[in-house]
C-alpha cells in the first residue's frame, strides 16, 4: 500500500515534468504511473555529526607550471637569470658566442656572487643598436589580450657607453609589434624603471623582444612583464582567470606548496618557506622538483622563482576565506627519489621552520616573523590553525621525525592542529604501519592520498565507514581517478573519472565525522607545459577551464552543508548497488536539505526518496552533471560540455520523485 501511494504521487509528479538535463534526452511526461526503480529515505532525525567547513578544499603544488607560468602571472621567463642555464629562456637572434659581434652584442651573464639569495644578473654589451635584439619566450609562449594593459619593469644600472633607451616590445609569430613601451636609465647605480602599455592585439603565443637605443654596457635584472588585470588587481599578482575558478569552489582549505616539491629531490632541494617571502628579487630561485621527473615529460625549463610564495599563499587562502594549510618538509627528500634523511641530530632547523612558520602566519608584529609578515603588508595575524608536516612519508624514518615536529609544536603551540601522512598508497604496509603508529600517538589528522582507476572509486564508497570513530580524523589530502594507470601521460579528465569520484565522495560525506577535509591532486597543468595528467584544471596562456573532476568537486564544495543526515534504502546505506549512491546533508545556514544522488549505471533510475521527520517546501532546486559517453572531457573549445544544468523538481507530501539519467550526478535541494 505504501508503495502504491509512493508510485502515484511519483506519477503525479512527473507529468509536471520537472526535469530537464544538456545532452540528455528530457524525460518525457505523460499521465501514465512511472514504475519506482529505487526508495531511498532521508531521516531529518539529528546526526549530532557535523560537516566541517573543511570539508571540500584545494590542494595546490607547483607542478605542471601550476605556479610559475600559471598562476603567478609574471610572463618572463628566469627573469633574473638565475636558471642552473642562466640564458635558458633568452635567445640573442642577431649574436654569435663565437664571434666579437660587432654588428649586434651580447649578453654575458655575470655571477657576483656565490653567497646570499640573488647570485647572477646579465650584462649586455650593445656594439650596434641597430642590430643587437634580445628575446624572452615566456613560458612556452606569453599570453597578451587585445586593450590590455601590461607592467614592464627592470633593473638597471649603466656601466659605459651612453645606452639611453631601453624598449620593449610584445611580438608575434611573426614579429609583428602588438604593444611597446620605453624607458630610459638614467643612472650608473642599480635602479629599478618601469613603464605601462597597452596591447593592441591578442596573441597566445607572444614573445618579448628588447633593443636599446645608444651604445655602451649596461647591467640588466629583474626583467619583468605583467598583465595590470590580476586577481583583486595587485601588482605582480595573480592570474585572474585561475584564481576565479578556485575562489568560485568556496573551498574550505588550501593547502600548499605541494606534494613532493614540499620534500625536494634531495634536501637541499626541499622547499624552504623562508625563501619565499621578503622582497621578490632576494627570493632565492629552485629547480623545481618536476623538471627531470618523468623521462616521457622532461621540462628542464621549470623552475620556481618564489614569485608565489608563503606570504601570497597565506593572502590566496584568506581572500578565498579558506583555511591556509601549509605542509612542511620533515628533513626527508622525497621516497620517490633519493630518500636523503637528515640525521636525528641535525633535525632541529627543520623543526625551527615550522616553529617560525607559525609565528609568521600567527606571531605578533613584534616577533621577528610575525614583523616580516607586517612588513610584507598584513600586519594582522592569518589565524593559521593548521600545519602538515611531512608530505607523503612512510616507515619508520618519518615517525621518529614526526614525533620530535609534533613535541616542539605541541609544546609552544598547543591550539595548532597538526597534520600527519600516511604515506603515498591507501593500503599496503607502508600505510597500515604509519596508521597503527599514528593512532597510538594519538594524531589529530592524517593525510591519505590515492591516485587509483575509477573502478576502485565506485568500490570504495565504504571505505571510511569502518574507520575508529574515536581515531585521528582523515584528510583525503590527494586523490583522482586515474583512467590508464598512475601517472601515465595518458590518463583523461574523463566523464568516467569524475563520475567515479562523485560516487566515491558521497562516501566521503557519509563519514563527515570521520573525514574532516579532503581535495582531489593535483589541480592545474598548463596545457604545453604539464608533466602528470589528470589535473583538475587545465589553462593555456590565454584560457582555462575547469575539468569534469572540477564541476563534480564545485558541486560538493559550493553544497557542502553543515549537519549530516542519513539517507538509506531499505535501512542500508547506498554505496553502489545497481550503479546508485548517495549522502544527504542539511544546511543550518540556509534551511535547506541537500541530497546527492551518483548514477553510475547505464540506465535511467526512477527515484522517490522519502523525508521523514520533518516537512519540506515543495520547490526542489536539481543540479545535475550526466553525459552517455563516459569518455567525454572538456576542452578549451568546449569548457563546460559537461557541467551541471538547474531544473526543478516538487517535493509532494515530503516525498520527491525524480528520474536520474544515466551516468549522471545530481543534487536535490529544498528548503526546510
Ligand atoms: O599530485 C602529484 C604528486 O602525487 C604529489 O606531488 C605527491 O604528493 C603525490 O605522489
Amino acid at each position: 500500500m505504501k508503495n502504491m501511494t509512493r508510485v502515484l504521487l511519483l506519477a503525479l509528479v512527473m507529468v509536471l515534468g520537472f526535469y530537464s538535463c544538456k545532452n540528455q534526452e528530457e524525460t518525457k511526461a505523460d499521465d501514465s504511473a512511472i514504475e519506482i526503480d529505487r526508495e531511498l529515505v532521508v531521516s531529518m532525525e539529528d546526526t549530532g555529526i557535523k560537516i566541517q567547513p573543511t570539508m571540500y578544499g584545494i590542494f595546490f603544488e607547483d607542478i605542471n607550471f601550476a605556479a610559475d607560468g600559471g598562476l603567478y602571472a609574471e610572463m618572463i621567463k628566469n627573469r633574473s637569470f638565475e636558471f642552473t642555464l642562466p640564458k635558458t629562456g633568452w635567445v640573442e637572434p642577431n649574436s654569435d658566442r663565437h664571434s666579437y659581434n660587432n654588428e649586434s652584442g651580447f649578453l654575458s651573464v655575470i655571477k657576483y656572487s656565490e653567497e646570499g639569495t640573488n647570485h647572477n644578473f646579465a650584462r649586455v654589451e650593445v656594439k650596434n643598436d641597430e642590430g643587437y635584439v634580445l628575446i624572452n619566450e615566456g613560458f612556452r609562449g606569453m599570453g597578451v589580450n587585445e586593450g590590455a594593459q601590461y607592467d614592464f619593469s627592470v633593473d638597471a644600472a649603466k656601466r659605459s657607453g651612453d645606452i639611453q633607451k631601453i624598449k620593449l616590445q610584445v611580438i608575434d609569430s611573426l614579429d609583428n609589434v602588438l604593444g611597446e613601451t620605453v624607458v630610459s636609465p638614467d643612472s650608473d647605480s642599480w635602479k629599478t624603471y618601469e613603464s605601462t602599455f597597452k596591447v593592441s592585439k591578442t596573441e597566445m603565443k607572444a614573445r618579448v623582444k628588447i633593443t636599446f637605443e645608444g651604445e655602451g654596457e649596461i647591467d640588466l635584472d629583474m626583467i619583468s612583464l605583467f598583465p595590470q588585470d590580476t586577481w583583486k588587481g595587485r601588482k605582480k599578482g595573480l592570474r585572474k582567470d585561475l584564481v576565479q575558478l578556485l575562489d568560485d569552489m568556496n573551498p574550505g582549505f588550501l593547502r600548499f606548496p605541494g606534494g613532493c616539491i614540499v620534500e625536494g629531490r634531495t634536501l637541499a632541494r626541499r622547499y624552504q618557506w623562508k625563501k619565499t617571502v621578503g622582497d621578490i628579487e632576494d627570493r632565492e630561485i629552485l629547480v623545481n622538483r618536476w623538471n627531470t621527473e618523468f623521462a616521457h615529460r622532461p621540462t628542464p625549463d621549470y623552475y620556481q622563482s618564489f614569485g608565489l610564495g608563503f606570504f601570497e599563499y597565506f593572502q590566496l587562502s584568506e581572500d578565498m576565506g579558506a583555511e591556509p594549510l601549509p605542509i612542511l618538509g620533515c628533513g626527508i627528500a622525497c621516497q620517490f627519489n633519493t630518500g636523503e634523511l637528515v640525521p636525528m641530530d641535525e633535525l632541529d632547523p627543520y623543526v625551527q621552520d615550522a616553529l617560525d612558520l607559525i609565528e609568521f602566519a600567527n606571531g605578533d608584529t613584534d616577533t621577528p616573523w610575525g614583523q616580516v609578515r607586517a612588513d610584507m603588508g598584513h600586519p594582522e595575524p592569518f589565524n593559521m590553525k593548521y600545519i602538515g608536516i611531512g608530505n607523503e612519508q612512510w616507515g619508520p624514518a618519518y615517525i621518529e621525525r614526526y614525533k620530535v615536529f609534533e613535541e616542539a609544536i605541541k609544546s609552544k603551540y598547543p591550539e595548532i592542529i597538526i597534520v600527519s601522512g600516511s604515506g603515498p598508497f591507501p593500503e599496503g604496509d607502508y600505510f597500515e604501519y604509519g596508521w597503527e603508529q599514528l593512532k597510538q600517538m594519538n594524531a589529530e589528522i592524517v593525510d591519505e592520498h590515492y591516485y587509483k582507476p575509477p573502478k576502485w572509486f565506485r568500490e570504495n564508497a565504504d571505505r571510511y565507514d569502518s574507520y575508529d570513530r574515536n581515531g585521528p580524523k582523515v584528510f583525503a589530502g590527494e586523490y583522482a581517478a586515474q583512467t590508464v594507470a598512475i601517472a601515465s601521460p595518458d590518463n583523461k579528465n574523463n566523464w568516467e573519472s569524475a563520475l567515479s569520484e562523485a560516487a566515491f565522495m558521497t562516501g566521503l560525506e557519509r563519514n563527515a565525522e570521520v573525514v574532516h577535509l579532503t581535495s582531489y591532486a593535483p589541480l592545474m597543468a598548463h596545457a604545453d607545459g604539464w608533466q602528470w595528467t589528470p589535473d583538475m584544471i587545465w589553462f593555456n596562456n590565454l584560457e582555462s577551464f575547469g575539468t569534469p573532476n572540477y564541476q563534480v568537486q564545485k558541486m560538493y564544495s559550493t553544497n557542502p552543508g553543515t549537519d549530516l543526515l542519513r539517507i538509506t534504502e531499505n535501512g542500508d546505506k547506498i554505496i553502489g548497488e545497481g550503479g546508485l549512491y548517495a549522502s544527504a546533508v542539511k544546511d543550518n545556514n540556509t534551511n535547506e536539505l541537500i541530497i546527492k544522488v551518483v548514477n553510475t549505471s547505464d540506465a535511467v533510475q526512477n527515484l522517490s526518496i522519502l523525508v521523514e521527520g520533518d516537512s519540506t517546501q515543495e520547490n526542489v532546486e536539481v543540479l545535475t552533471m550526466a553525459m552517455d559517453d563516459l569518455q567525454a572531457e572538456n576542452s578549451f573549445e568546449d569548457p563546460l560540455k559537461i557541467s551541471p544544468n538547474g531544473s526543478s523538481a516538487t517535493m509532494e507530501r515530503n516525498i520527491l520523485g525524480v528520474t536520474i539519467p544515466a551516468q549522471a550526478f545530481s543534487i536535490y535541494k529544498v528548503k526546510i
